[in-house]
């Protein structure tokens, strides 16, 4: 039976998915929350998760404390920070790692926006601390960005591609801290084009959501964008490439349109609007739904997978 350990500062959406993670994969998990009075509901989440990824949830596995100083390095194998994403948190719990996590043990941050150049800059055992970001729900999509910072020792970043393995992740090097690393650049890209064909009139907003989910976005379950090009032939993307990047967005600005609905408080689920309306009810029914086509197009990208590795 496995001894081995992960240590998570922060409890919340993210710090419970990748718990889920690690606890399905037959590691311990012991995590810092501050917030005692939602330990209980922390816990019943990981617990659906483990269930979600096949895994069997063992209650002893998961040891909740309130702070850094509590956990027991023991079996700690490495260190992932998932508390809010506010530059000044991040660097204030980093010192304290720094200062309490023992020498070997790499430490990650699940920062989605903060470079780990900046998060650990005052740091004096910097060169252990990586960016390590996963995407939501983390326990569900399989990759995670694994960001060398400016004064990472690669051989952390290694180790820590090694252990994503382990734990069933698809790991990914990126060899530069650059704002949104590997993944969001391109996502923004996307996003901002989403926008501009919005902002333009060219489409409504479920026109886009359903060319791109029922149309380019749909293959890539079966391929990558890149592969999904050698199928279609190089020659007919350049050519596309030359006629319609001229009149792409290379705006530096969100949208009018996404300005407009933030301003008015407009945030999506979590305010119950954003460019729909949504009630309780429907949030979770499509919270529901969404998870479970996710799960089926994991299933899926596994078997494909392992068919390709045999
Ligand atoms: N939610 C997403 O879709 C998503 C996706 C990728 C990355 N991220 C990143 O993951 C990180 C966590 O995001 P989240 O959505 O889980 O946030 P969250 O607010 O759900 O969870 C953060 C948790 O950290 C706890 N916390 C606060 N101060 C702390 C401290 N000093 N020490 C330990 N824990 C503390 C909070 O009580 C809370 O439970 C952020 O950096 C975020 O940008 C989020």
């Amino acid at each position: 039976m496995s001894t081995n350990a992960i240590g998570i500062v922060g409890l919340g959406l993210m710090g419970c998915d990748v718990a889920a993670i690690f606890l399905a994969a037959g590691w311990h998990v012991q995590a810092a929350e501050p917030d005692s009075a939602n330990w209980d509901a922390r816990r019943e989440r990981v617990s659906v998760s483990v269930g979600q990824l096949g895994g069997d949830f063992r209650s002893e596995r998961l040891r909740v404390v309130e702070s850094v100083e509590a956990l027991e390095w023991q079996n700690i194998k490495l260190v992932i920070e998932a508390a809010p994403e506010q530059l000044e948190l991040k660097q204030k719990i980093f010192a304290e790692l720094d200062r309490l996590v023992p020498p070997h043990i790499p430490i990650g941050s699940n920062a989605s926006g903060f470079r780990i150049t900046d998060i650990s800059c005052s740091c004096q055992s910097r060169n252990r601390m990586a960016n390590l970001h996963f995407f939501a729900p983390a326990h569900l999509v399989p990759v995670v960005e694994v960001v060398r910072g400016e004064f990472t020792d690669p051989a952390v970043t290694e180790a820590l591609y090694d252990i994503m393995k382990t734990v069933g992740r698809m790991p990914v090097r990126v060899n530069r801290d650059v704002p949104g690393f590997l993944a969001n650049r391109i996502q923004h890209a996307l996003m901002r084009e989403v926008f501009a064909v919005i902002d333009e009139g060219l489409g409504t907003v479920e026109d886009v959501d359903t060319a791109v989910r029922y149309g380019f976005g749909f293959r890539y379950v079966a391929a990558g964008p890149i592969l999904q090009k050698e199928f279609a032939g190089l020659d007919t993307h350049i050519s596309a490439a030359r006629s319609i990047y001229p009149s792409l967005s290379t705006s530096a600005e969100p949208s009018l349109i996404l300005e407009e609905v933030v301003s008015e408080g407009r945030l999506g689920m979590k305010t119950g609007r954003g460019f729909w309306s949504w009630t309780p009810e429907q949030i979770r029914q499509e919270r529901e739904r969404y998870e479970r086509t996710l799960l089926a197009a994991l299933k899926l990208l596994r078997e494909s997978r392992a068919s390709t590795e045999q």
